[in-house]
């Protein structure tokens, strides 16, 4: 059976920006600058875009590339390849697979509330606006409405249904006709209704959304020393780049050998920055200073990541001419985003039981999404289900692979191996001297920032024990295990069968 590739390059430059673009860019980027003080957040921000970011994007690419001119896909196969495929190189592959399936769980849902509020938009049944200078007032409405939906509302499982479905038949149509195709048509899209909506809102109320816009570029160097900025920001550019989970890894091991992954890699990160730095940074934030001026900014966002996105936001629209349009659009931008995103944060699997288990890929994917959709579920009904599932998943386990993708892909690898595959067929070279500095400089950051993290968080988080909690961290070691045991119960199939 032989792997599928990419199309066209334009095809694989869209599929990967669409992979990286998502809710991170629209939603979670506008929460954490208000959060930790705008130019605050920004300094710490590029730092790791530089430090981290980029080096392991282009890790990722080439060892993608790499592999899966082998044969593999999944973390679970890549790094065993690098240890003639022992048990203990695959079940570390295997979390890898186990952290992008985490996130999906949740991530589909939250991708699921964008679809229904665009209907909802559309068909003119958000909440009538108030009037009124005060942002409370103004958004009372919308944070009921968005309460009632989120119950779950019989509305929202509704939607969720139809967004599992959706992934699931793009998925089965495969790397060519399902996810390239989709983000030829939605890419594009994204980009254009994300520029009008950064107008619309950069220009609200007499061009006053500029003013959100210098909140976010005015550098602030007061909170260099706090921890907690530095962690954020690094977790950002892993989430927002799909980095530290093999999702960018999967999609490199589509393309044919000859592809320049430097090339693919760079305009991964930059289609993925602009989507955030320029667009994501001129939407939520500038809408909200306009209207509810600065000091509302900060409130907003300690009300959670969902706050400005789904209330905030719709408060604002609606009460401007087409606000059931405007809101529509905002809604299904995010939609879209999304939708290409955890496409990507499926493939894994389906590339782990494909690749490895050596399924065909219609029983691939419907094993995939039969488990992604159970996570969905409780998603919707666990409460306190997401936060501890983005906590391990999205934030520390991230951290953590990526330190050891750069261990073994550049260490173990050896830099000179390394090096001669980055160079292969790039468009630029890449001096050695470079590699040696990111191998150094890059991990010694990540364990920093790990250690502060395991002062400043962890206790918080293993001090929670509420049911719902242990609910999710019980779903947590169920995935862990049942994809380890994928992996292990594999080696014996992948050594068996036919194979390059
Ligand atoms: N990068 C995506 C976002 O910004 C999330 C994601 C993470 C997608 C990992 C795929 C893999 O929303
Ligand atoms: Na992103």
């Amino acid at each position: 059976m032989k792997r599928e590739t990419w199309q066209t390059k334009i095809g694989l430059i869209f599929a990967a920006a669409g992979n990286a673009i998502g809710l991170g860019n629209l939603l979670r980027f506008p929460s954490k600058v208000a959060l930790y003080g705008g130019g605050a957040f920004m300094v710490p921000y590029f730092v790791a875009l530089f430090l981290l970011g980029i080096p392991l994007m282009l890790i990722e690419w080439v060892i993608g590339r790499y592999a899966g001119a082998k044969g593999h896909g999944s973390m679970t196969g890549i790094i065993g390849s690098f240890f003639n495929h022992s048990y203990g190189s695959r079940v570390i592959g295997s979390i890898g697979v186990s952290i992008p399936v985490l996130i999906v769980c949740y991530y589909i849902y939250i991708e699921s509330w964008t679809l229904g509020f665009a209907f909802l938009s559309l068909l003119g049944k958000m909440p009538q606006p108030v009037q009124s200078p005060d942002y409370k007032a103004a958004m009372e409405p919308y944070v009921s409405f968005f309460k009632d939906y989120t119950e779950p509302s019989l509305t929202a499982l509704v939607f969720l249904v139809i967004t599992l479905a959706i992934n699931w038949v793009i998925l089965q149509r495969g790397i060519v006709k399902g996810i390239e195709l989709t983000a030829k048509y939605g890419l594009p899209l994204l980009i254009l209704m994300g520029i009008f909506l950064g107008f619309v809102s950069l220009s609200m109320n007499g061009w006053k959304g500029v003013e959100g816009l210098l909140f976010i570029y005015t550098p602030d160097f007061s909170k260099l020393s706090d921890p907690q900025v530095w962690l954020e920001a690094s977790g950002q550019i892993f989430f927002t780049l799909s980095l530290g989970m093999g999702a960018i890894a999967t999609y490199a091991s589509y393309v044919k050998r000859n592809e320049d992954a430097v090339k693919a890699g760079l305009w991964t990160a930059g289609l993925n920055e602009f989507v955030e730095v320029v667009i994501g940074a001129s939407i939520a934030i500038p809408a909200a200073f306009a209207v509810f001026g600065a000091l509302a900014v900060p409130e907003l966002a300690k009300e959670g990541t969902f706050r400005i996105g789904f209330m905030t936001m719709p408060a604002i629209l609606m009460s401007l001419p087409f606000g059931s349009l405007l809101s529509t659009v905002w809604f299904f931008l995010l939609f879209i985003a999304a939708l290409t995103s955890s496409l990507a944060l499926t493939q894994p699997l389906v590339a782990l039981l494909e690749d490895e288990m050596r399924w065909s890929h219609s029983k691939a994917v419907n094993v995939s999404m039969l488990l992604v959709s159970a996570g969905a579920f409780l998603s919707a009904f666990v409460p306190g289900f997401i936060d501890d599932v983005d906590f391990w998943a999205g934030t520390l386990m991230l951290l953590f692979f990526g330190l050891l993708e750069i261990i073994i892909f550049v260490w173990i690898f050896g830099v000179n191996n390394f090096h001669r595959e980055l160079n292969t067929n790039s468009f630029i070279r890449i001096p050695k001297a470079l590699v040696y500095f990111f191998a150094v400089v890059s991990p010694v950051f990540l364990v920093i920032l790990l250690y502060f993290w395991g002062v400043t968080k962890l206790p918080e988080v293993l001090s929670q024990t509420e049911p719902g909690v242990l609910i999710a961290r019980a779903f947590v070691i169920f995935v862990l295990v049942l994809i380890a045991f994928f992996s292990v119960e594999s080696r014996r199939r992948y050594l068996a069968g036919p194979h390059m």
